[in-house]
């Protein structure tokens, strides 16, 4: 077979060769300037200040317009002033923390991960919402996308990892429990408010597995992480006697992933969080400027505020990477559920492509003009694929391959391609460019842009730090379910669905 491919033509697979590091993860990441240059992130806007054939979107003149206000709301925030409480607490300590994260704070999380992880084959994170979402697109984003189907040793002595507590799927869960059949397993029960349906429900009947395997030692098998004092998990947590980490009271579950939140799930799997860390505390020193055009959450959080003024309800957020296009999943949460308010905020819609061109993308092109598209577009992916001759041509695509262009060429073209096309079209852009797959860029990202939702809330009016809205559905759950407590709830609405006119088709 002269003319055909074998996997080992692709060579090591360099994301496995990544986790295989796992166990040699140190408390300290040191990085010099190179490795911070290699690894800067950037914002191209050149598709929201140029001419299409529908106008100027935002005219450089406009963004210079808003500066001042920006870097106004910017100050407030430094300072903590502003509309920022939940309660009587400031929720700002999202904004600081990367400073306050001590190498012998890593060195007690790494250690304590790997206390727990060498006698488990399976970690099961529970959790819903900011106590979920970061740590699974963190960790998605950076391992390999058959990570459970790989051996213990590929994965760098990693026990498999696995989500629940997302969502009440009863099928989800009994399929989840399946595949885990017969292998020990740990959890980390993470619930800030220490109430959420979802989670605890999950937590209950793992923790009554657990305990029915492991009899008088469940305890070590569960940690949780809660709030200092208050709520059920905590008061459970201090009767099982199970290990606990605090969820700060000063950070909101949705700008908790860099506390203990995700730092142990994160070291449980491998990730060096000392980087991570780093990736932060970087991405602060770049965003305390006070200068507008060189502080790109302020650039960010400015055009996605006069997007929302010129009439876009749709923030399209697409990449080119599988593993990247997670992060689009935690903004999905971030950005939603920190700006809408009172009629105020962008609908975002994760995307991946080129999968979604194929699909939505058409509704992108030549759709309602309601849309603003910001791509994550991952430069160098962890592995190269190189586009084979074939003497035959049948598919005609000798043409990259005779100029030996391999498949990242092209996959940058899924971003370059659309993004022309889209503009032409009539739907402005902007490119955040992720260099690499690490922890200290996926950690930049992060904190980049938890400052630029800030700064959005503090440009719409609203405090951008409270989800009054989600209790909502929390309370129309229990009445129906009939909760102790919300009897009269339960009788209003069921008054209210009786009045309704039923019409069933
Ligand atoms: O960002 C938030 O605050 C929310 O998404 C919460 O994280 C989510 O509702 C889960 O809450 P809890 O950690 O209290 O279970």
């Amino acid at each position: 077979m002269a003319d055909g491919i074998d996997i080992s033509d692709f060579g090591d697979n360099k994301t496995i060769r990544r986790q295989q590091q796992a166990p040699q993860r140190k408390a300290k990441f040191n990085y010099d300037d190179d490795f911070a240059g290699k690894n800067k992130l950037s914002l191209d806007i050149i598709y929201i200040i140029n001419q299409s054939p529908f106008g100027v979107f935002i005219a450089q003149e406009e963004l210079a317009d808003i500066a001042p206000l920006v870097i106004e709301k910017h100050r407030q925030l430094l300072n903590g002033e502003g509309d920022c409480k939940d309660g009587d607490i400031p929720m700002l300590g999202w904004l600081t923390l990367p400073d306050k994260i001590g190498d012998a704070h890593i060195s007690e999380i790494l250690a304590l991960a790997d206390d727990f992880k060498k006698n488990i084959d399976v970690f099961i994170s529970l959790g819903i919402g900011g106590s979920y979402l970061g740590i699974e697109a963190t960790f998605r984003a950076l391992t390999h996308t058959y990570f459970n189907q790989l051996t213990r040793k590929e994965r760098g002595d990693i026990p498999e990892i696995y989500f629940l507590g997302q969502n009440l799927d009863p099928d989800f869960f009994r399929d989840t429990l399946e595949n885990i059949r017969g292998k020990r397993i740990g959890i980390n029960v993470i619930s800030k408010s220490g109430t959420t349906t979802e989670t605890t429900i999950a937590l209950r009947l793992l923790r009554k597995l657990i305990e029915s395997w492991e009899h008088d030692k469940s305890a070590d098998f569960i940690i949780a992480t809660t709030d200092k004092t208050r709520g059920a998990l905590r008061a459970l947590a201090d009767r099982k006697k199970y290990r606990t980490l605090i969820v700060p009271e000063n950070i909101g579950g949705r700008f908790s992933v860099l506390s203990d939140v995700g730092l142990f799930g994160l070291a449980v799997a491998g990730i060096d969080i000392a980087e991570f860390v780093a990736g932060f505390r970087h991405m602060k020193s770049r965003l305390v400027s006070a200068d507008f055009w060189r502080n790109p959450a302020m650039v960010h959080a400015a055009i996605r505020h006069l997007a929302f003024q010129k009439g876009k309800r749709i923030e399209v957020i697409a990449s080119n990477s599988t593993h990247v296009y997670q992060l689009a999943r935690w903004m999905e949460q971030l950005f939603p559920e920190s700006e809408g308010r009172k009629g105020y905020g962008m609908w975002v819609s994760p995307s991946l492509y080129s999968e979604k061109l194929h699909a939505n993308g058409q509704m992108v092109q030549d759709g309602p003009r309601n849309i603003l598209e910001t791509f994550l577009r991952l430069e160098n992916h962890d592995n190269t694929i190189s586009i084979p001759p074939d003497p035959e041509n049948l598919d005609g695509f000798n043409f990259l391959s005779d100029r030996r262009e391999d498949m990242n060429y092209v996959n940058k073209l899924v971003i370059d391609g659309p993004a022309y096309a889209h503009f032409q079209g009539g739907v402005p852009s902007m490119t955040i460019s992720i260099p690499r797959r690490n922890p200290f860029n996926i950690g930049q990202f992060y904190y980049m842009m938890e400052m630029s939702v800030a700064l959005s809330g503090y440009l719409a009016g609203h405090n951008p730090f409270i989800q009054p809205g989600v209790e909502a559905y929390k309370k129309a759950m229990f009445a129906l379910a009939g909760k102790p407590g919300t009897e009269k709830d339960g009788q209003a609405l069921q008054e209210a669905l009786g009045q309704f006119k039923k019409v069933i088709i």
